[in-house]
């Protein structure tokens, strides 16, 4: 006889916000990780080398802060280096290396794993948490702008295969994330404005009055004013993960993804610039192009458009890159989307500033002429930093 049987699994999603989480006293990260039965917990640590190069004796305070707080956890191994950047999402090796050096600390299903680190690196390292042993906790602390305000908070892990962003990964929730503010002290211009196009992103969906906050802060953000900045990040990742907790489909079972917002055009980009374009630069260009072919189809006002911009070109952002002359192959991106999603096509576009619908039908004859007028317009846009 056919059983169909319901059930659903709790998770509790902890996000932490903290200076020198690895400085004397701090209790944030020891109280995080439940003692084991047998003792301490027992954790892996993976480092990107962004932090660890531009950050003197950062693997030695680990160490000492593991050894402070001997009483409730301990070190399954020595720091692990992990290189930084979209890369290594696409060297396998990185993540069999890593899967490795889980096996050989002996890190088991109550032990930890701590990723430290952008974007990518917390990608990559997520991912091989997620298989060894078919799952270990891992805690995640992102120390860039956009791992801080979205990838962070986020339930996906997985690297690039086929020239695809994040073909080959896992939807597993991170036991916690710490954000701690002072990484981002070390981060290069180009990777500190990266992530405030997430919270842009995010603004511009679900909350007027957040967009106009980062619109009014724009340039001050772009001048790593902290006062102003910190808050943006903290409320973006608050954002995302009140949407991960409360939006009935933190797993994205069915189509709907309003915060991959402008992610179609930007996950193409950064394929067809050999991924030399940054996520976060990519996710700018993509809502600049969304909400002109939205302007277009007469589904949202010109000056919107035009507010929106100027936002992004406030931040620092590019709005136009030599990609978009190939309007034949960014279209393909449509359809890699729809593919990823599964399902229908479900591309989410801005009907007003801080209110998305989601659209099923692209004109593609339509989106072809908004990706014209963003290469017309390239006069008024920012060069791309490299
Ligand atoms: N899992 C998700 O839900 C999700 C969501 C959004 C984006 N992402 C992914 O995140 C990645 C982008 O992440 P990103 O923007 O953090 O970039 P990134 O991880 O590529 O890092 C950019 C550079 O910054 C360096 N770096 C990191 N922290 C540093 C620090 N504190 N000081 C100095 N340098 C530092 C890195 O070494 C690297 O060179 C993409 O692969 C994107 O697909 C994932
Ligand atoms: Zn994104």
């Amino acid at each position: 006889m056919n059983q169909d049987a319901d059930f659903s699994v709790d998770y509790q999603h902890r996000l932490r916000f903290t200076r020198d989480a690895f400085g004397n006293g701090n209790m944030v990260l020891r109280d995080v990780m439940a003692p084991q039965a047998d003792g301490p917990a027992r954790a892996l640590v993976f480092v990107d080398d962004g932090v660890s190069d531009t950050t003197a004796g950062f693997l030695r305070r680990i160490e000492r802060y593991f050894a402070a707080n001997a009483d409730r956890i301990c070190l399954a191994g020595a720091p692990q280096i992990i290189p930084g950047g979209e890369e290594s999402k696409n060297d396998r090796h990185l993540l069999e290396d890593a899967v490795k050096a889980i096996h050989d600390a002996g890190v088991c299903r109550q032990s930890y794993v701590i990723a430290i680190g952008g974007g990518a690196v917390l990608d990559l390292v997520g991912f091989a948490a997620a298989i060894a042993h078919r799952g270990v906790r891992l805690i995640r602390l992102p120390t860039t702008t956009l791992s801080q305000d979205d990838s962070g908070v986020g339930v996906k892990n997985g690297i690039n295969a086929f020239g695809k962003k994040n073909y080959i990964g896992v939807f597993c929730p991170p036991w916690a994330v710490i954000n701690d503010s002072d990484f981002l002290a070390t981060l290069s211009d180009r990777d500190w404005r990266s992530g405030f196009s997430e919270a842009v992103k995010a603004a511009l969906i679900k909350d007027r009055s957040f967009f106009e906050r980062i619109a009014s802060d724009a340039a001050r953000i772009r001048a790593r004013d902290v006062d102003v900045a910190l808050p943006i990040i903290r409320q973006s990742a608050e954002m995302h993960l009140r949407h991960i907790v409360t939006s009935g489909d933190p797993f994205e079972l069915t189509h709907a993804r309003p915060l991959d917002f402008g992610h179609w055009a930007a996950h193409k980009l950064e394929q067809m610039t050999q991924f030399q374009m940054r996520h976060g630069e990519a996710v700018a260009i993509g809502i600049a192009l969304d909400v002109t072919y939205a302007a277009m189809a007469g589904r949202l006002d010109e000056s919107a458009v035009e507010t929106i911009r100027t936002c992004l070109l406030e931040l620092g952002f590019a709005l136009y890159d030599d990609a978009l002359s190939d309007a034949d192959e960014l279209l393909e991106g449509l359809e890699e989307f729809r593919e990823h999603l599964g399902g229908r096509l479900t591309i989410p576009l801005l009907r007003e500033i801080g209110v998305g619908f989601e659209a099923h039908d692209i004109d593609r004859k339509r989106m072809r002429a908004a990706i014209g007028r963003l290469c017309d317009e390239r006069g008024a846009s920012i060069r791309r930093v490299s």
